[in-house]
């Protein structure tokens, strides 16, 4: 694969390197660990080891590049206006990492299998390398602005369905579901004749991932982190997909209600997720 480099410092390969060791050491601790607490609300879980992996990650990334900035989930404030102001706070840094250590903490306390490491770098706001590792499965997924994304080392591509009759779809319930949420918030029922069918699997960025991958044809989620999305949407559009927020603007760190797609299905995903009223959150 192609990389970026500072002087003899090659981004990607720490990126990788990173996610494989607190993958690694994240499938070591299933089943095994101790703390399991709450944050912003009673859904929203934390244990010890998405502490662990952030603590590790932070530290790796700053032996390599000490100078860079790093925001990471466990580092923030919970809930989603302390993240934002996080990232609003560390957006004029040259060299910002984007860190979610485990993506899908719900599915790890649980044992259901599916769960992740997002790392993104953005240089100057703009994401230039994304890495999503799921540890269970020993796929790495790597994009790199300009130079295409990976799994396990093989080319990957979005897939080739034109019409939302013949995509699988995926969402995700919003952590922040405190508040007075729409019945139709997440418009399954409406958007259940329009697609073959859809998935709520619970790491939104393997979700994005799976996007890249050509293995789901569209996702969207409504009130995402910038960690949750960063890496994957790199992963989307360096594999020819496209990614968008719910109103169709082009993604930036900010955006936490997003879409992605194959491209080829994303004006009829919008208008029909639309129709749905699955766009945004109408307290
Ligand atoms: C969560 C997962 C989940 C999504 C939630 C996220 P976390 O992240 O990505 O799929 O539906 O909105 O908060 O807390 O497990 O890192
Ligand atoms: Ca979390
Ligand atoms: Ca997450
Ligand atoms: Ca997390």
């Amino acid at each position: 694969n192609p990389t970026f480099s500072v002087g003899s410092k090659n981004f990607t390969a720490v990126a990788i390197n990173t996610a494989s060791k607190a993958g690694e050491w994240i499938q070591s601790k299933l089943g095994d660990f101790n703390s399991l607490q709450t944050k912003y609300s009673a859904q929203d879980l934390v244990t010890e080891v998405d502490k662990g992996a952030e603590k590790m990650i932070r530290n790796l990334i700053q032996t390599h590049f000490p100078q860079h900035s790093i925001l990471g989930e466990e580092g923030v404030q919970p809930g989603p206006a302390a993240s934002q102001l996080a990232l609003q706070e560390m957006s004029g840094a040259e060299y910002l990492w984007i860190v979610d250590p485990l993506d899908g903490t719900t599915n790890f306390v649980h044992g259901f299998p599916f769960f992740s490491v997002s790392i993104a770098l953005a240089h100057k706001g703009e994401v230039i390398v994304g890495v999503v590792y799921n540890p269970l499965f020993n796929e790495l997924f790597v994009a790199e602005k300009g130079k295409g994304a990976y799994v396990k080392g093989k080319r990957m591509h979005v897939s080739q369905e034109a019409r939302l009759l013949d995509s699988l779809i995926a969402t995700g319930l919003p952590a922040d579901r405190t508040g007075a949420l729409p019945v139709n918030l997440l418009g399954l029922n409406a958007l259940s004749s329009k697609v073959r069918n859809i998935r709520v699997a619970g790491s939104a960025a393997l979700h994005l991932a799976y996007v890249a991958a050509g293995r789901l044809s569209g996702f969207w989620e409504i009130g995402l982190n910038s960690w949750d999305i960063a890496a994957g949407a790199l992963l989307v559009t360096e594999s020819g997909g496209t990614i968008t927020d719910t109103e169709g603007n082009p993604y930036h760190l900010g955006v936490r209600n997003v879409m992605a797609s194959n491209g080829l299905i994303h004006q009829e995903f919008h208008t029909e997720l639309a129709h749905a009223n699955a766009l945004k959150i109408t307290v």
